[in-house]
């Protein structure tokens, strides 16, 4: 028996059977007619297609903005779908008026999606409407007419005519979204819960879908999918028996916002701003990174220098594997086909440990790297009192680099070690050529990058001046 999807689409009730699999925008274009919603490039590339899902969690609701070419339809069951369309007031909001004032508007084709990812970032419990706060809300969005300065300039309007407010019922409260939206936390709370057979399915598990739409789009329309996300007890991050504790459903934005993970890594938010776009952040899981396997996969490369755990069950029965361990060649797994990744494990960090995290790609945000680097480092006085560093890019899976490890434990921190590190690195990577950059281009890559990340761990031993000379 097929279940029925029930949502509220903007201000209406959905009941639906259309296939769980089907993708949101494909089902607010198709079935619901509602053409606001622009399709661009189906990847999660432009932005064009963005809507924002609200989702109850302990009587609370909170707003995301995501790419609806790349969530299925079956697991808006129990959430609010927000579209262009629904944002509309009998007068120009905050955000339109700011994009006419500005002029920052010309064919059109990307505007709807813009309107609704910056309205969802004036949603935010506590937006900051600072320099940045336009580069983040439009870091995944493309246009290719007006150019980002006029959109840029739209934050000064916002300072004006939002300032300090924000979240959902001061937004509501001067107008800048439509009063619907307050009655909407008592209405989700009557829908009852999917179970089966969305949330245990068989053929294909969907977690953010940022990946397997991707790669099996036109499958996951008509086959068996498991929405990983109708069974949430498997996302958050917690504190236990000395791991944290990550849910592999949690998303790369619900991770680096906890306060465990800042408490650890204080730079979290800077390599954020590095990896995707704010759409795909909240979409994408820990999880989904892991097993997709990518050589080249950012947070798989951050938790695998945490020296993280993977839990995997079947059925009633689960085992541990180290990350480290995990990939055994090019997107092979120490997996079987029915074991679900559940948790990630992070041990606990003694006070003297630092975290660094490095990326290139060919541009700074929503772009793949061309080589990434994460380091863990436990130190005193400039002695390595242990040390795990994993690359991507530079080899068929990500790779924990070993031998250098095992070389630079117990070690004092020098120029020369630097370079010997260096050295022993060229030795373990094994780059090839491809769209991101020559093999050649990689080495030198993780050679600056070793250099870059050490400097900026040891700032009192090393500088970047003694490995560059001056012209
Ligand atoms: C525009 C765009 C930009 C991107 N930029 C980056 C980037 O900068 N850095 C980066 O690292 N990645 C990037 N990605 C890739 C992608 O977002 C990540 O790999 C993400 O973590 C995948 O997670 P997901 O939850 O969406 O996985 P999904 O697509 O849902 O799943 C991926 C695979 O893992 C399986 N799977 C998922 N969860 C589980 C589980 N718990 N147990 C068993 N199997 C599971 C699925 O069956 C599928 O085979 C980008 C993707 C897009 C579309
Ligand atoms: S259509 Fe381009 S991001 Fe969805
Ligand atoms: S206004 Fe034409 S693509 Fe942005």
């Amino acid at each position: 028996m097929v279940q029925k999807t029930k949502f509220i689409l903007n201000s209406r009730e959905v009941i639906t059977d259309a296939h769980p699999g089907t993708l949101v925008l494909d089902f607010l274009r198709q079935n619901e007619k509602m053409m606001g919603t622009k399709e661009g490039c189906r990847e999660g590339d432009c932005g064009a297609c963005t809507v924002i899902i609200g989702e109850l969690a302990n009587d609370k609701i909170s707003y995301k903005p995501i790419t609806s070419c790349l969530m299925p339809t079956g697991e808006l069951h129990g959430k609010h779908l927000v579209t262009i369309e629904g944002l509309n007031l009998p007068e120009l909001s905050p955000v339109q008026e700011a994009i006419v004032e500005e002029g920052a508007t010309q064919c059109g084709f990307c505007t709807p999606g813009i309107v609704v990812s910056l309205t969802a970032a004036l949603m935010e419990e506590e937006s900051d409407i600072s320099k940045d706060f336009v580069n983040r809300a439009l870091s995944g969005h493309l246009c290719r007419c007006t150019g980002y300065r006029s959109l840029k300039a739209c934050e000064s309007h916002f300072k004006e005519s939002i300032g300090k407010r924000s979240g959902v019922n001061a937004l509501i409260d001067m107008g800048g979204i439509p009063n619907y939206f307050r009655d909407i936390p008592s209405r989700l709370k009557k829908i009852p819960s999917l179970t089966s057979p969305n949330g245990s399915a068989e053929h294909f598990f969907i977690a953010g879908g940022t990946d397997i739409y991707i790669q099996e789009g036109d499958i996951l329309r008509k086959s068996s999918v498991g929405i990983l996300n109708l069974n949430p007890e498997i996302k958050g991050v917690s504190r236990k028996n000395g791991h944290i504790q990550v849910g592999s459903l949690t998303t790369f934005e619900e991770f680096a916002a906890h306060p465990e993970i800042t408490d650890i890594i204080p730079d979290i938010e800077k390599y954020m701003f590095l990896i995707a776009s704010w759409q795909i952040r909240t979409r994408a899981t820990l999880g989904g990174n892991i097993i997709n396997a990518s050589p080249i996969g950012d947070m798989t490369i951050l938790l695998m220098a945490l020296d993280s755990l993977l839990v995997l069950q079947n059925g009633t029965g689960s085992r541990k594997v180290p990350l480290t361990s995990f990939y055994k060649g090019y997107k092979q797994l120490d997996k079987t086909d029915s074991e679900i990744l559940t948790e990630i494990l992070i041990p606990s960090f003694s006070p003297d440990t630092k975290i660094h995290f490095e990326k290139i790609s060919k541009r700074k945000c929503l772009d793949i790297a061309s080589v990434n680097l994460a380091l863990k480092v436990v130190e005193k006085n400039n002695f390595i009192k242990d040390i795990c560093m994993a690359a991507g890019g530079v080899a068929p899976v990500p790779l924990y680099l070993e031998k250098t490890c095992k070389f630079l434990k117990d070690q004092t921190i020098s120029k020369d070690l630097l370079y010997d590190t260096i050295a022993l690195i060229q030795e373990e990577i094994s780059p090839i050529t491809d769209i991101r950059g020559s093999k050649d281009y990689k080495r030198l890559l993780i050679h600056q990058l070793v250099i870059k990340s050490f400097v900026n761990l040891f700032p009192n031993r090393l500088s970047i001046e003694e490995f560059y000379e001056k012209h």
